[in-house]
């Protein structure tokens, strides 16, 4: 695994604790950890029960015991790791999104295809078991024709004029702001669960144009004392509609700076025979609303999905014993292991990625047009 910190630690966690719950063919090895700071990432590697640490990346891709490069860091390094493991028979999980641009995110795509080893990205929220239900009845039909998904991804994480410029906020590290660090969570699961976008047409805007430079940065905390500004040139929050192929409409909205917020990532589907609702922050429940309810009991219904017929749900505690954040990973990992078992690339896949990044430039591109763009005119080069 590249990097160490807030993903690092979700996914150490998980690949520990996937063979507690489950039983897979292929097991994870923590084999080597690789960071750049040698005291940094030897206290890492300790602590999350790593075997061995490397102070270059690049000699993960070179040992003959790993079989697999977890990339958890920066999407500005994406696209370097991934092309250098792909090209040295390595299957990859890829931290989303994909990469900084299209263009990049079409050479990763390229890389793993050409090379034909494993690779997944982690838009791991799909593996909350409320998510594979709702999947489960948009499929069955339960919720009728889809004519409505409303998205929104809150946040107020950055709102103190002060908080300092970390690489969530600077373009050449990251691609964009809420956009492609949040939205594309919203994306993922539309995709999922609603379908392929046709058209968007977005806004974005950034409230404080400057901040000063980051001393000390890991997932969304951050300190600084410098008086040094600098500009900051990514979305602090964007906004936009969905037209989707089959006809359903999207509003999307993702904002770091909602105040009270926290990790607000919420949506609402509506068909004509029904709707879901969820919210992140209480993952395990599904509001469900079936229209063809006794008169008079119509309503949403408000579903814990801990039960055996919730996916994944029986392999953790007994029906009404919650799980968390953390077990999406788990979740997600399973059908990982599931893929290299039986030599398949499970859903999310670079596939998902590069379709995800595709929207997120076409949403860019509309911005700057101040019109609607077609998710397809993105397409960079027919798909290997
Ligand atoms: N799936 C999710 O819900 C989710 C949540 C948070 C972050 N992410 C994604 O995970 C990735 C990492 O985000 P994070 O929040 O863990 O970041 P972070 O800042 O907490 O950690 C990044 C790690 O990468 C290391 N690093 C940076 N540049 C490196 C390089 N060139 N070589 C080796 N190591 C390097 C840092 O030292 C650190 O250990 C990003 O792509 C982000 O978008 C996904």
């Amino acid at each position: 695994m590249v990097g160490y910190k807030f993903m690092g630690k979700a996914h150490s966690h998980a690949y520990r604790d996937l063979p507690f719950y489950f039983d897979c063919e292929t097991e994870p090895v923590l084999q080597a950890l690789a960071g750049r700071d040698e005291e940094g990432v030897k206290a890492a590697a300790e602590k999350m029960g790593w075997l061995s640490y490397e102070t270059d990346w690049r000699r993960l891709i070179e040992r003959d015991d790993i079989d697999l490069i977890d990339i958890v860091t920066p999407n500005n390094t994406h696209a370097e790791i991934a092309i250098a493991a792909a090209e040295a028979g390595k299957h990859i999980l890829c931290e989303k999104p994909l990469a900084l641009t299209n263009e990049q995110a079409q050479r990763m795509y390229n890389a793993v295809k050409k090379n034909n080893v494993i690779h997944m990205i982690c838009y791991n929220y799909r593996f909350s078991p409320a998510m594979q239900f709702a999947k489960k009845l948009i499929e069955e039909g339960r919720l009728g024709k889809i004519y409505h998904m409303r998205a929104t991804y809150l946040q107020d994480w950055i709102m103190d004029p002060k908080f300092p410029l970390v690489w969530r906020l600077t373009k050449e590290v990251t691609g964009s702001g809420a956009l492609g660090d949040i939205a594309a969570h919203s994306i993922d699961l539309a995709r999922y669960l609603v379908g392929e976008f046709d058209e968007v047409t977005g806004m974005m805007e950034t409230f404080i144009k400057e901040r000063p430079v980051a001393e000390v940065s890991g997932g969304l905390s951050a300190k600084s004392d410098s008086s040094v500004m600098k500009e900051v040139d990514v979305d602090d929050a964007s906004a936009f509609l969905v037209r989707f192929e089959n006809g359903a409409m999207g509003v999307f909205e993702a904002s770091r700076f909602a105040g009270g917020n926290r990790n607000g990532n919420r949506f609402e589907i509506n068909g004509s025979k029904g709707s879901i609702r969820w919210d992140m922050e209480s993952m395990n429940n599904l509001e469900v609303y079936f229209a063809d309810d006794e008169a008079g009991l119509q309503g949403y219904r408000n579903i814990t999905c801990t039960e055996e017929q919730h996916p994944f749900a029986d392999a953790y505690w007994p029906a009404g014993h919650i799980i968390g954040y953390e077990h999406t990973f788990i979740n997600l990992m399973t059908e990982l292991m599931k893929g290299l078992s039986e030599g398949y690339s499970p859903s999310p896949n670079f596939d998902d990625g590069i379709k995800n990044q595709e929207i997120l430039a076409a949403i860019e591109k509309s911005v700057e047009t101040r019109g609607w763009v077609k998710v397809e005119q993105m397409k960079l080069v027919e798909n290997v």
